[in-house]
């Protein structure tokens, strides 16, 4: 990862904060120029306590050694879980915290697939209560009303006072342990909590997001969970906190019996695959250390709030967590699945339209134009511009681009501008409606917590407050949209920020607004000086003057950087508890978070919400609970339509108000590889609506790396190419050879659009996941386990994209074609054929080219490409039939108005097709119009003599077959279906 250390280093020459790195730092815009002449907040306001993290200090207590662990008191068994008191089985050890000496243990066989195991303190004062008990007002627990019987559930939980208090968790289908505490001590303080399993040999892990990572997690890994304004940087935690992980274990059957198999690499052995999944329903700061046989979980506050999930698919427990946890994705609208294009750096409303008329000139679909903060008025939300982004220039841009179908989606910052005191002309009425109606996160004192971000010294919603106790931000938020959609026909919000970031540690404007507007604590790029030097891995630039200027420039500020490092002072900050009192700002274990200081480029542990709760306790629901507002937000702009957020940070639960981007990758061959793992991630997440800055955002893309990501992301459900000012420009426009790529994907990304959307309205329905790995669709081939370079879009579409710089070809398996599947290639419809299990063929992929394949046994509905959603919404439907081995196939299409929070109409139409048989069968009262144009049926071994529309001979000058790649096509089907293809049932036969 030197490379990303570099472009680090460059992005911030001369800051060297207790870490040396800074982050994030996007590229200015045209305005921060305005900055020049003002004061700038000095760099060191942004640095804190020089804090060494718990699991690199030489020095750490390990809890485990120290504590006592705790004995289990009266244990009640019921029909349906059990009960327990826990006291401190010895001394008090405190080591990161006050130990809690009684404790309440509830398991819960709560539904037939999940258990709970919750552990509280016993004597919870109200006033404390929040410090252990997560409100369910912030984050609902799941439903509990269909208890069942421990004897009837697949899973078993055991528990023992030897030594000391332990329980674990057994299949008693394959009696195997899946989580145990025995052999550790439970350690349960005011500001730590750790709990500690054995896990098998070369176990696989997933999930435990957000983070730069491949999907399988390894066994030997640190997740630091705590959400922080951090561009992406591997393994750091960066913006958002999902404390879930799936498990999957391979076994052999041998001797009546399963037996683990740690390697399975035999692939002529038959293997089974079970997978459970864990939640851990915790806000606080978290620490989660995978070694070679254990995972230990490290809370620095709440409760342990475990669920089990049983499986043992994967595809159940992710369909269950969100039924039962965390909610069922939002439903898109339609026009969502379209091509987006943004970067920062589109300055004015010219500009937007110069990008918006290439795309047409070029005919490249475009869907949606975005716009970064230069939109905006110094920076403020809910202000546009005057000048470059003016409300009436805007207003005759806007109804232009919705007249040919196309929508504008703006960026809101997180905190809001305290405007200064003393300037009139500075007034900023948003911030004064938000002062009147208590919207804001307050100093202990109760006087405003102003921090630092774009625009200068600002304050921050306070959502937790509005929440739990009734304060006024959710409602101020939805006025602020409300008076400013009146301005602004946006179609879509997209939400930054939302860690939530602040550019110094503290109320550093507390007593300086008059100051304001000030410039950031660090230079940006696009400032003198500030160059963006970073180019794609092995980039071969044909100036080569440029090329070693460059060269040069980044070995100076390399140097620059690693000094900074190098005079940091190893005199480290360290706490140790305090008897009866937390240390919220400092707590005496320090988690590896990667900005060092809890407070350091975010709001402060200590800052104070409404009703007195402490951001200490919330900080991992900032991201989460803007998202929730936005939402109730959006939903009084749009009656009655779905609202359309993507968000950056996020909680176990943002998937029903918003999606994800994948926030500020790199122009690097190593970020579009990383969004595979990244998407996969958020579809245990139940955050389908993903897709990351395609072409990078940060450092300087280029025509390959641009043509290769353009393509793959086509087959992401949130397709958008987003850049930085100080880059050079990346539009899929500016080369010829991206051009050509990104029409040819984006054609079939179209083709797809029903299937996709169809997938969400199942997302949606059941929790079914959009972006598939693919061990989930093939669990019994264990050499899929790491597999995250391929990926299936639903269950039918396989895609084995080309990662690597220069390549022309890519290595890809074809799974399940030990149990008779069959891959056709999208482009020729030919069946691949000679491939062993978990065999990696060598595919071409050339420039241009990137590797689809559909798996035999689905229907997939298609629909005629065009320059918008809407205007291939309107164009005739064709079908995919590709027959399984059996000459088999199924599949389901859902319609409705592509926008309606709850659709007054809807239709799905089940494809089946079985030997010499398609049936089309619609249910529902949705009315589409248009034709059905084509079939193609791909895998039929032998020629028809005739083909039969609803019991009637079809012409023979409607179809053909080739008998050389067991191909029928049928076309020209319009007249017959001129009441629209899916108005009602119809059979399609051949003999
Ligand atoms: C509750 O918190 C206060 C500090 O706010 C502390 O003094 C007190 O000991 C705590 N009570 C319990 C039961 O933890
Ligand atoms: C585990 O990871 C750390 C940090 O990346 C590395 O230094 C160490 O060598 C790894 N240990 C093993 C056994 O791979």
């Amino acid at each position: 990862m030197v490379s990303l250390l570099l472009y680090m280093a460059i992005l911030a020459p001369g800051i060297s904060g207790n870490d040396g790195q800074s982050t994030v730092l996007k590229p200015t815009s045209p305005t921060i120029h305005n900055h020049e002449s003002v004061f700038t907040v000095p760099p060191d306001a942004d640095i804190g306590m020089n804090i060494l993290p718990n699991i690199n200090d030489p020095e750490a207590v390990d809890p485990q050694k120290v504590c006592p662990g705790y004995i289990a008191l009266g244990v009640k068994s019921t029909t349906t879980g059990l009960t327990a008191n826990l006291a401190l089985a010895g001394p008090a050890c405190n080591v990161y915290g006050n130990d809690i000496d009684y404790l309440t243990l509830v398991v819960g066989f709560q539904a037939d697939d999940r258990i709970n195991i919750q552990i509280q303190p016993r004597y919870l004062g109200r006033e404390n209560e929040t410090w252990f008990v997560l409100p369910e007002a912030l984050v609902p627990r799941p439903d509990d009303s269909s208890r069942v019987t421990e004897s009837s559930h697949p899973l078993e939980v055991s528990w023992s006072n030897e030594p000391s208090f332990s329980f674990t968790v057994t299949r008693k289908e394959t009696k195997n342990v899946l989580f145990t505490t025995k052999g550790s001590v439970l350690v349960y303080e005011d500001q730590f909590i750790e709990f500690v399993s054995s896990l098998p040999d070369n176990y696989n892990l997933y999930g435990l997001g957000e983070v730069m990572h491949g999907f399988r997690l390894g066994n030997n890994l640190t997740r630091t969970l705590y959400a922080a304004d951090v561009g992406d940087v591997i393994d750091a935690n960066i913006y958002g906190n999902h404390p879930i992980y799936l498990d999957t274990r391979y076994f052999t059957n041998e001797k009546g019996g399963l037996v683990y198999a740690a390697n399975a690499t035999d692939k002529t052995a038959k293997y089974v695959s079970y997978t459970h999944g864990v939640f851990l329903r915790n806000v606080h700061a978290q620490e989660i250390i995978l070694q070679p046989s254990s995972i230990t979980w490290r809370t620095l506050g709440g409760s342990i709030d475990l669920y089990f999930y049983n499986g043992p698919s994967a595809e159940g427990i992710t369909k269950s967590y969100q039924r039962s946890a965390v909610g069922l994705p939002a439903m898109q609208q339609y026009w969502t699945l379209g091509f987006h294009q943004c970067r920062w750096g589109y300055e004015n409303w010219t500009v937007l339209n110069d990008v918006v008329d290439n795309f047409a000139k070029f005919e490249i679909p475009l869907e949606t134009i975005w716009t970064d903060i230069d939109y905006m008025k110094g920076y403020r939300d809910f202000e546009n511009d005057p000048e470059r982004f003016s409300y009436e220039e805007g207003a005759r841009f806007l109804s232009k681009i919705h007249g040919n179908n196309q929508h504008y989606v703006p960026i809101v910052d997180s905190a809001i501008y305290a405007p200064n005191p003393e300037d009139a002309a500075d007034a900023y009425p948003s911030f004064d409606r938000g002062v009147e109606a208590n919207a804001f996160v307050m100093n202990p004192d109760g006087s405003p917590y102003i921090g630092a971000v774009w625009p200068g010294y600002t304050v921050f919603p306070d959502w937790v407050g509005a929440v739990l106790n009734g304060s006024g931000a959710i409602d101020w938020w939805a006025d602020e949209f409300i008076r400013w959609s009146k301005k602004i026909a946006f179609d879509g919000i997209w939400i930054d920020m939302s860690e939530v970031a602040s550019f110094c540690v503290g109320s550093c404007g507390s007593g300086n607004l008059t100051l304001n507007p000030v410039h950031p604590p660090f230079q940006l790029p696009g400032e003198p000086g500030n160059l963006v030097l970073i180019y794609p891995e092995n980039f071969n630039k044909t100036n080569a003057t440029e090329a070693a200027s460059a060269a040069s420039a980044l070995a100076a500020q390399t140097q620059t950087a690693t000094t900074g490092v190098t005079s940091t002072t190893t005199a480290y900050y360290r706490t140790t508890p305090t008897p009866g009192a937390r240390n919220i700002n400092w707590p005496p274990y320090a988690i590896n978070n990667y900005h060092g200081d809890l407070g350091v480029h975010a709001l402060s542990p200590n800052a104070t919400h409404h009703g007195g709760a402490v951001e200490y306790d919330f900080h991992n629901l900032f991201g989460h609970q803007i998202l929730n507002a936005t939402y109730q937000a959006l939903l009084k702009v749009f009656s009655g339509k779905r609202p359309f957020i993507i968000g950056r940070s996020t909680f176990a639960g943002s998937g029903k108000w918003a999606g994800h981007w994948g926030g500020d990758n790199e122009s690097l061959w190593v970020f579009m590889f990383l969004s595979i793992p990244q998407a996969l991630s958020f579809s245990i997440f139940g955050i389908p609506m993903f897709g990351v800055d395609t072409c990078g955002f940060g450092g300087n893309s280029n025509y390959e790396l641009c043509s290769r990501w353009m393509q793959l992301s086509a087959f992401f459900p949130f397709y958008r190419n987003h850049n930085s000012i100080g880059s050079i420009s990346q539009e899929p426009y500016l080369w010829d050879s991206v051009i050509t790529a990104t029409k040819k994907a984006m054609h079939i990304r179209f083709l797809l659009l029903p299937y996709m959307y169809t997938l969400f309205a199942l997302a949606n329905k059941d929790g079914s996941t959009v972006m598939r790995a693919l061990s989930w669709e093939f669990p019994n081939e264990p050499w899929l386990a790491n597999a995250d370079r391929q990926f299936l879009l639903g269950g039918a579409v396989m895609v084995t994209p080309c990662l690597v710089q220069g390549a022309s070809t890519v290595d890809g398996v074809f799974p399940g074609v030990g149990n008779g599947t069959v891959w056709y290639d999208w482009y020729n419809s030919t069946a691949v054929t000679g491939v062993q299990p978990g065999q990696n063929i060598t595919i071409d992929a050339p420039l241009g080219h990137i590797p689809v394949y559909l798996r035999g046994g689905n229907v997939i509905p298609v629909q005629e490409p065009a320059m918008t959603t809407a205007d291939s919404r309107n164009n005739p439907w064709g079908l995919l039939v590709v027959l399984d081995k059996g000459g088999a196939a199924a599949g389901i299409l859902y319609l409705d108005d592509g926008e309606s929070l709850t659709p007054n109409a809807t239709t799905w139409v089940n494809f089946s097709a079985t030997i010499g048989s398609l049936t089309a069968r619609p249910h529902g009262n949705y009315m589409d119009k248009n034709p059905l144009a084509y079939a193609t049926v791909l895998g039929l071994s032998h020629a028809p003599s005739k083909i039969l529309l609803n019991g009637e001979v079809l012409d023979a000058s409607l179809w053909k077959y080739s008998k050389e790649k067991n191909l029928l096509s049928l076309g020209g089907l319009n007249t017959r279906f001129s009441k629209g293809a899916w108005s009602s049932s119809w059979n399609l036969s051949w003999e």
